[in-house]
């Protein structure tokens, strides 16, 4: 018996983005550790979690110390006080009606989109926007939907759907059959967004061809312009042709605690080779009840803290503070006289650099003379080549100074 490997590993380019990223940066730290480094890499949060979300979380664990209030396995889609509150909260004011049975509380939105191709036969064609988060094409890849990468950086088998300054980040509709399509907006990486209108033809595209929409509204809680859908659901007919996924990592601070949630409405149904319709709600369910067991009741009822009044109103104060990051970051570039899109509606900040850079070159420009850490853009696709993502997570505080190094390069 020889053990032998998941070849499709091998078609994997390089390491996850942001392991690379952190690689490079510790090295640079252990050269220098005396230069005080200003991360604006990883969208990693730095505002604490909010006071109710936290008493929330120590009463939680209080109870799971107590013999009559202790739990021990939960429902493998989560808890129905949580569910509750999430579509109590986050769909019925945008008009949306919702099941419990179609929302399933996971640990992250990277989990649940890398997970959800799972669903999907292996030679179903999956289109990308590009540049993307790195996690919807290496998931494909593993699961051996790619074919070969070439030298210019795209997999043979994957659709490409460029999103540059030439298209004004609104991508065009596949020209060729694709089957699912994963969409991210308020996007990363680029910060941008799509309208109604702008939404609407994605997913007519989907109803009239048969395809499907992974929507990943991870930063939907950054739209401050009214006309940004903040659910697909908002979009007539979508429910019979995406699912959704939040998390709420960037929206309270969970990026260490690890809550979130997808939605699979029930009107959702693919074909088997048969030809007879499969529903992907109870799919997903048989997915995640054989593979997962849930995310920790403290965890949810911590979630279930932001719902309160209270925590709503903590939970804003925190995303208004990266909001005035980003309105920073993106004025003070582009009083730098640089090419800036996003950061409106997103806390990313995506920037062309100048002269043509490439994006490594620039990223290690900025880490060597300014000692901010951002991301290259080409790490989320061969069109993000040439530019760089800033996030809006630090400190006001490093912010500021992050800008004013910058500056000091005289771009
Ligand atoms: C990012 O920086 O793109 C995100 O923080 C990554 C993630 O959410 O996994």
């Amino acid at each position: 018996m020889v053990v032998t490997v998941n070849e499709n590993f091998n078609l994997i380019q390089n390491n996850y983005l942001f392991v690379e990223i952190a690689r490079r940066v510790d090295e640079y730290q252990k050269e220098n550790p005396d230069v005080d480094l200003i991360k604006m890499g990883i969208g990693d949060v730095t505002r604490p979690l909010a006071k109710s979300v936290i008493k929330a979380f120590h009463d939680a664990v209080d109870e799971m110390g107590d013999p009559e209030t202790f739990r021990g396995y939960g429902p493998e889609q989560g808890y129905d006080f949580l569910i509750e509150d999430i579509i109590e909260n986050d769909y019925k004011p945008l008009g949306i009606d919702l099941r419990n049975s179609e929302v399933f509380i996971s640990d992250g939105a990277k989990c649940d989109t890398g997970n959800f191709q799972e669903l999907f036969s292996q030679d179903n064609v999956i289109a990308v926007t590009d540049p993307v988060y790195p996690v919807y094409v290496d998931s494909n890849v593993m699961a051996g939907r790619s074919g070969k990468a070439g030298d210019d950086g795209f997999y043979e088998k994957i659709v490409y759907l460029p999103a540059t300054a030439e298209n004004n980040f609104v991508p065009a509709l596949p020209q060729e059959d694709v089957d699912i399509i994963y969409l991210c907006y308020p996007n990363n990486p680029t910060g941008t967004t799509l309208t109604h209108e702008q939404l609407k033809e994605w997913v007519d595209y989907a109803k009239e061809n048969d395809a499907i929409i992974l929507f990943d509204a991870a930063y939907e809680a950054f739209i401050r312009t009214s006309d940004v859908p903040h659910s697909i659901y908002e979009i007539e007919g979508a429910k019979e042709v995406a699912v959704e996924f939040k998390s709420y990592s960037k929206v309270a601070g969970f990026t260490g605690t690890r809550c979130a949630y997808c939605v699979v409405p029930e009107e959702l149904k693919i074909n088997d080779s048969n030809g007879n319709k499969v529903g992907l709600t109870a799919l997903w369910n048989r997915r995640q009840s054989t593979k997962f067991n849930g995310v920790s009741y403290p965890v949810q009822r911590t979630a279930q803290a932001i719902y309160t009044p209270e925590g709503k109103k903590e939970i804003k104060e925190n995303l208004d503070y990266y909001v005035e990051n980003a309105k920073l970051i993106r004025e003070s570039l582009i009083d730098m006289g640089l090419d800036v899109y996003g950061g409106e509606n997103s806390p990313y900040i995506w920037f062309k650099t100048p002269d043509g850079i490439d994006s490594w070159s620039f990223f290690n420009l900025l880490l060597n003379d300014a000692h901010v850490v951002s991301t290259p853009g080409v790490g989320f696709g061969p069109s993000g080549e040439g530019y760089i993502r800033l996030t809006a997570f630090n400190t006001y505080e490093n912010t500021k100074k992050a800008m004013e190094r910058i500056k000091q390069l005289n771009l």
